[in-house]
């Protein structure tokens, strides 16, 4: 009889270990760990058995890069330029923020010229028909079926060669390659190492949906991420039916970018104007100041809110949100020091307008005009943008490709930009103030 080896093997995760453990490391479950015996293969060196060839990357045909492009323009730009054939996909984000929604309106629209299969393995066929008469999204192209069963979707794609294949959601199918429980870290690993493999070989362009656990992962901890080609967010703005949809990772385009949509009676609706949905937010009151932030490839015109009161307290407040909350004590800091004004007896309350999470120190001087505004509680004009940086030493400093925000905030009605006295600029209709340092921002406040 061979040697056989002794190894423990966590049914959930896969996670395997050489001694008994009782809590698994990698998918933190108790009770887990199951002995597997093995047979030890007698080594055969280095003798390899199949023959490789090797090429040279100009030998390699440049055919493959087909995009699938769809008439939602926002969803294009964030994917690149459309859907790459035979790239593997995840699109994310909470229960219900409208996933199934987003990827019916793509899918119907992609059907006029391609061929797409979607699986829905979550909803019953009635109730994917029952969104598809909301969205108005039939197509003879466009075919479904509520098979789960990975093995199954693999065979029909690998005999039908669709140009699309969706699978909405990858944690609830489940294959018979792998020991470990349906809905499992491990059964969702071998469910996308699978589908890339399909995808790869066939030129199938595959899109998962997945939803975000608790813990703000993609169905464990980021288990997908590195196998795929790109990861997709869509996200849930606060108060209004906002939804972002971020690339965070795209092997074929740029992370960052950007979509944004509103949900709507009949579905996911494109936002394309943006910049102008949000100036309109913008009041023009005591401790309001407008940036422009790139996100992706686009500015974003976005509102800074301070807020600064007395002190109540010995050790008076910072609460700071969609920004560093350092940056904006420093920039406290660096007012109180060099404009002799006493922020530091102050409470600081500070955000980002419309929920945005920013950082850089191109904010920097809308940070110290937006404390200043509220601290004299005297309101900076409703149609002028700040862009510079400030140094430890309270000069403001030029920022790089000011261009493109100026253009930016301009089409949106800007008329006066607050920069450094050292920005490079081209020839702007707006009104320009230049500031050497900090000392001069007072100019702009009576009594300041
Ligand atoms: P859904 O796409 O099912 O979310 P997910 O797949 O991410 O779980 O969207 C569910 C929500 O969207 C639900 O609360 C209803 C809402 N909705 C609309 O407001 N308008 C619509 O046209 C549709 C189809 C859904
Ligand atoms: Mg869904």
């Amino acid at each position: 009889m061979g040697k056989t080896k002794i190894h423990f093997k966590c049914n959930s995760c896969s996670y395997s270990s050489v001694k008994w453990l009782g809590c698994c490391p990698e998918c933190k479950k108790w009770e887990t760990f199951q002995e597997i015996k093995q047979a030890i293969k007698p080594k055969v060196g280095f003798a390899s058995k199949t023959e490789i060839s090797l090429v040279a990357l100009n030998c390699i045909e440049s055919g493959a890069n087909k995009r699938m492009v769809c008439d939602i323009s926002e969803w294009d730009r964030v994917l690149g330029g459309g859907i790459m054939a035979g790239s593997l996909l995840i699109l994310t984000g909470d229960p219900g923020i409208g996933k199934s929604t987003l990827l019916l309106q793509v899918c119907n629209s992609l059907a006029k010229k391609n061929k797409v299969f979607y699986f829905s393995s979550e909803e019953s066929l009635q109730q994917v028909k029952s969104r598809a008469e909301r969205l108005a999204c039939f197509n003879e192209n466009l075919l479904f079926s509520d098979q789960a069963d990975l093995e199954s979707i693999i065979a029909i794609a690998q005999k039908e060669k669709p140009d699309l294949l969706i699978i909405d959601s990858i944690q609830n199918c489940y294959t018979n390659q792998t020991q470990t429980i349906p809905g499992s870290i491990g059964q969702l690993r071998e469910s996308a190492f699978l589908l890339m493999r399909l995808a790869k070989e066939n030129n199938i362009a595959t899109l998962l949906s997945g939803h975000i656990t608790k813990e703000g992962n993609i169905a464990g901890p980021k288990t997908l991420e590195h196998m795929v080609d790109g990861v997709f967010y869509l996200q849930g703005e606060d108060r209004w039916q906002t939804r972002i949809l971020r690339s965070v990772k795209n092997r074929f385009g740029t992370i960052n970018e950007l979509g944004f949509f509103e949900m709507t009676q009949n579905g996911l609706q494109e936002m394309p104007n943006i910049n102008q949905h949000l100036i309109d937010q913008v009041s023009n009151s005591p401790g309001s100041m407008l940036i422009s932030f790139v996100e992706g490839s686009r500015p974003l015109l976005l509102e800074l809110q301070a807020l600064t009161i007395h002190s109540k307290l010995g050790i008076p407040q910072r609460v700071v949100s969609g920004i560093d909350h350092k940056q904006v004590v420093l920039i406290a800091a660096i007012l109180e020091k060099y404009l002799q004004i006493k922020l530091s007896t102050h409470d600081i309350f500070f955000k980002v307008g419309g929920g945005f999470k920013i950082k850089g120190s191109s904010t920097d001087l809308g940070i110290a005009l937006a404390l200043l505004s509220s601290y004299f509680q005297q309101p900076l004009s409703q149609k002028s943008i700040a862009l510079g940086e400030i140094s430890l030493t309270g000069r403001i400093k030029p920022i790089n490709q000011i261009s493109m925000h100026i253009k930016e905030a301009e089409k949106f009605g800007i008329e006066q930009i607050f920069v450094s006295k050292n920005q490079k600029l081209e020839k702007t209709k707006s009104a320009v103030k230049r500031f050497c340092n900090v000392y001069e921002l007072l100019s702009l406040f009576d009594g300041g």
